[in-house]
């Protein structure tokens, strides 16, 4: 309801007393000074100095909104998800898409990977989809998570971000070939949230009524079609509206024109996963389309703008380990390690009780037995006992939806990804050579434009990476900085200020 159709309201402190005097603080006389027992006072200065709460480690900046999704296509010979039992059905939702890198006030229009996260408020629990726009990550190991948040921030002496700690980072480490290039193409500033694809990017899992193992990757095709901004329009843009995504998503939204996505699967029968010639649960890759093709189940549609930014969009919290019988985890290590990450911050950020603000709540019942703790907002299931097991039949387990066992082994150790794996750039390439000569000059001068004044031998790091993967994308990539690949390759070897070498091998030119 917007400010002036609400209802007429009396002002009252938190303890619903009545408040007398808005405007004027008590004093000891006309002049004098304020007196310890202005109550209204003290509450209003001690909520004030509370009421921003820490903003998320990245994904700061978003928009919201609530919808439904569709099931149009049958996909139970694959899940056993309630939320996918028959074709028609309907279940409500949360969708909270964001930048990345910059903080609760950063400019929407920036190049950045977009988060697109949704939580489906299912009759089995809430399963939480937390994506990106983009189907790779620049990582494959959760070990290098927070410094790829280092590299991306500000810099801890100029506090201002910095080209050099980016590109420092992002070229030393060849798997974030794929994921650079992606994020550098015409892809790299979507015009709006609503004009942007949405994918799962790992691999997850889904288990059918016959306890049987598929894995599968999870993409959203926006149905308003692709649209993106040149640096040259973002910048613009950002002159005069840093909420350029937030104004597009609410405004169409209030408008009715609800922005819609097609859900579509990629499926792989559990057992290819020891025989395919890739890595499948390998966050850097994507699975080919022609041999797990995009199978379509259902539309997701955003229809409601939340009544208030704070209580839904700040408060949200998305998880990867909020998941329902018949969707489940694979053995990738970077979803492994979100399975913990995320529940965790949100404990620090909203409190031990975030499950129960209403945005997160599930809407089937909840009986986790887990009680009090800060901010407990239920009955706290009243009187009932809290051990089990117990002879009354309380918090009983739910066996019948255990999972099919999962075969490991292996020895441990600290495995290096890099030994298993080193191809960096076989799908980099493919995608490159999809690129129209124009998409693939975007590339190479949106390259450049970021790289901006990052030291020079990281700019020759990089233009041996592209050499190695394409030398038509290095030569593109050199000449838009100013110089040729040659020099740039020769100067890399000798440039003093080089410390660390590439985890990547050394790349031969001609
Ligand atoms: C937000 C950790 C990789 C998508 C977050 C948050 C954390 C986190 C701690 C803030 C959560 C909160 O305060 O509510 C990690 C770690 C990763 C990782 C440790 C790798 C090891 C990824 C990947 C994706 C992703 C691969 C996409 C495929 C998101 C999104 C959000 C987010 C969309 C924002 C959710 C929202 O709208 O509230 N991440 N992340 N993250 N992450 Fe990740």
């Amino acid at each position: 309801m917007s400010n002036n159709k609400c209802p007429v309201t009396h002002l009252t402190m938190n303890n619903g007393a009545p408040v007398v005097d808005n405007q004027n603080s008590l004093t000891a006389g006309a002049r004098g000074p304020l007196l310890a027992q202005d109550l209204w006072l003290n509450e209003k200065l001690a909520n004030f100095v509370r009421e921003v709460i820490p903003e998320r480690r990245m994904h700061a900046k978003g928009s919201g909104a609530f919808g439904k999704f569709t099931v149009t296509h049958d996909i139970t010979p694959y899940t056993k998800a309630a939320i996918f039992s028959e074709i028609g059905k309907e279940t409500e939702l949360f969708a909270r898409f964001t930048t990345v890198a910059g903080e609760r006030g950063a400019a929407d229009a920036e190049r950045d990977i977009r988060g697109f996260a949704v939580k489906f408020y299912t009759e089995q629990g809430n399963w939480d989809l937390v994506g990106n726009n983009t189907p790779v990550f620049f990582l494959r190991d959760p070990r290098k998570f927070p410094d790829l948040n280092k590299a991306v921030k500000r810099d801890p002496r100029t506090n201002m971000r910095s080209a050099t700690n980016n590109w420092d980072f992002w070229t030393l480490l060849p798997e974030a070939f794929h994921q650079v290039t992606i994020v550098m193409s015409e892809r790299g500033i979507p015009a709006s949230y609503r004009h942007m694809h949405g994918f799962g990017s790992h691999t997850y899992s889904l288990i059918n009524a016959q306890n049987e193992r598929f894995w599968v990757k999870f993409h959203f095709r926006t149905q308003q079609g692709i649209k993106n901004l040149t640096n040259e329009e973002a910048a613009a843009i950002i002159a005069n509206d840093r909420e350029s995504h937030q104004r597009d998503l609410y405004e169409s939204i209030e408008k009715g024109d609800f922005p819609k996505w097609t859900l579509f699967i990629q499926v792989m029968p559990e057992a290819d996963a020891e025989k395919v010639d890739f890595h499948p649960f390998d966050l850097t890759k994507v699975w080919s389309k022609k041999d797990y093709p995009l199978i379509e189940v259902g539309v997701m549609e955003l229809n409601r703008n939340p009544a208030n930014f704070f209580a839904d969009v700040e408060q949200s919290a998305f998880a990867p380990s909020n998941l329902v019988p018949g969707i489940s985890v694979s053995p990738d290590r970077m979803l492994q390690a979100r399975l913990f990450n995320y529940a965790d911050a949100q404990r620090y950020r909203l409190g031990v009780n975030h499950h129960q603000i209403p945005v997160n709540a599930p809407r089937c019942p909840v009986h986790s037995n887990m009680r009090d703790g800060q901010g407990r907002a239920d009955g706290n299931y009243g009187s009932a006992i809290h051990y089990e097991p117990n002879s009354f039949g309380q918090w009983q387990e739910q066996a019948q939806f255990a999972e099919p066992p999962l075969k490991i082994n292996g020895d441990a150790t600290y495995w290096d990804y890099r030994e298993d794996d080193n191809d960096y750039f076989s799908q980099p390439r493919a995608l490159f050579n999809l690129m129209t000569d124009k998409e693939k000059q975007s590339l190479f001068n949106n390259t450049a434009a970021a790289m901006g004044d990052a030291l020079d031998f990281i700019k020759y790091r990089h233009i041996r990476n592209c050499y190695a993967c394409d030398p038509a994308y290095g030569e593109g990539v050199a000449k838009a900085l100013g110089m040729t690949v040659a020099d740039a390759m020769a100067a890399y070897e000798t440039d003093p200020a080089r410390g660390q070498a590439s985890l990547l091998k050394p790349v031969k030119y001609k």
